[in-house]
């Protein structure tokens, strides 16, 4: 056997110039003994970001904007921008009269309102309103468009699967002929047909991969809360945590996200865990502190923090009286249909 190179020619320069390279010189880098992500644990004010939306909203119509929302970017997913390696977290504001153009795209998207009353998203035809902690879902490739018919901003958060869209090349954009949907159905009709899985429509329905519900009204959310008050332990990790889902199945809202909303009792003290899934989370209400790889996030009300995958991390209600509310979302469905979750209990670290 005879390799029959030049010998001036270095082989590795030579293999680079052929679009080769020396596996053994990357397996440590691309097979991991475990993973770590390039996101890091982050946490954004909402009382330090709320200034900047309202300067925006006074000084940036929304036809120039197209949408006015501040990107929740992690430090170590600048580019492209991203919150968590797979997700992203969003803050829009929208004011009393405004309309945000109708589009759709193959990310699925939701809102949960943080602040304001009156506006509506409209979802394929139908109206949805919004009223602080609802959630609505704008699964993929759904038309929607945003009216504020209220007084005074609005303000929610945006989620979206973008990055794992992006990172699958499967991201398809398109822009409605009209700046709004016209209404095509009654305003509110999914939430109202659909209750939480317990009583669903027995009629011929189209079955999609996503929810068909539109809104996940916070009375409802609240009542659930009510309901189980301090009667179940919940869990040793999350305190009381439900699931948003999917009334035809039972799973998740959508296929790539998990919406959780979890309350924590006064003074709860969860214990530690970290999980192939990343995670983002919204306090709805109240102080507490999540420890995340030793990190200690301080959080309070309206505050967004970002739990890379792999992460450590457990979860502290500050107050001794108070109880709070953490809504989450994390890209479970979409690791688990592909074999990937992990998860395990870790020791504590406080
Ligand atoms: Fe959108
Ligand atoms: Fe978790």
């Amino acid at each position: 056997m005879s390799a029959d190179l030049d010998p001036g020619v270095d082989p590795y320069a030579g293999i680079a110039t052929l679009g080769a390279a020396p596996l053994w010189r990357y397996l440590g880098g691309l097979f991991r003994s475990e993973p770590k992500s390039r996101a890091v644990a982050a946490l954004w004010r909402y009382d330090e970001l709320r200034p900047y939306l309202l300067h925006f909203a006074e000084t940036l119509s929304i036809a120039d904007a197209e949408r006015r929302v501040l990107m929740l970017v992690n430090p170590g997913l600048a580019d492209p921008p991203a919150t968590v390696n797979t997700l992203y977290a969003g803050v829009q504001i929208i004011l009393p009269g405004e309309t945000a153009q109708a589009h759709r795209h193959t990310s699925n998207a939701f809102r949960f309102v943080i602040e304001g009353d009156g506006a509506y998203t409209t979802v394929n035809g139908e109206r949805v309103h919004m009223r602080p902690g609802d959630l609505l879902l704008t699964p993929g490739w759904h038309w929607h468009d945003h009216y504020h018919e209220g007084d005074g901003p609005m303000m929610w958060l945006d989620g979206l699967d973008f990055p794992l869209v992006n990172a699958l090349e499967a991201g398809f954009f398109e822009l409605y002929g009209d700046r709004s949907q016209k209404p095509s159905v009654p305003d509110d009709i999914s939430a109202r047909q659909f209750t939480h899985g317990r009583l669903n429509p027995a009629w011929d329905m189209e079955r999609g991969v996503n929810s068909p519900v539109g809104n996940y009204p916070w009375t409802e959310t609240e009542r659930a809360f009510d309901a189980v008050a301090d009667a179940a332990e919940g869990s040793a990790i999350d305190g009381i945590l439900f699931e948003y889902t999917n009334p035809w199945t039972g799973g998740p809202v959508m296929p790539t996200v998990s919406c959780r909303i979890q309350r924590l009792r006064p003074g709860f003290s969860g214990a530690a865990h970290r999980h192939t899934a990343s995670t983002i989370l919204h306090v709805v209400r109240g102080e507490g502190t999540t420890i995340v790889d030793g990190q200690r996030l301080q959080w309070r009300d309206n505050d967004v923090f970002a739990v890379p995958g792999w992460a450590t991390y457990q979860h502290i209600n500050g107050s001794a009286s108070r109880d709070a509310v953490l809504f989450a979302y994390t890209d479970k469905p979409a690791i688990a249909a592909l074999g990937m979750y992990r998860e395990e209990l870790m020791e504590r670290q406080d």
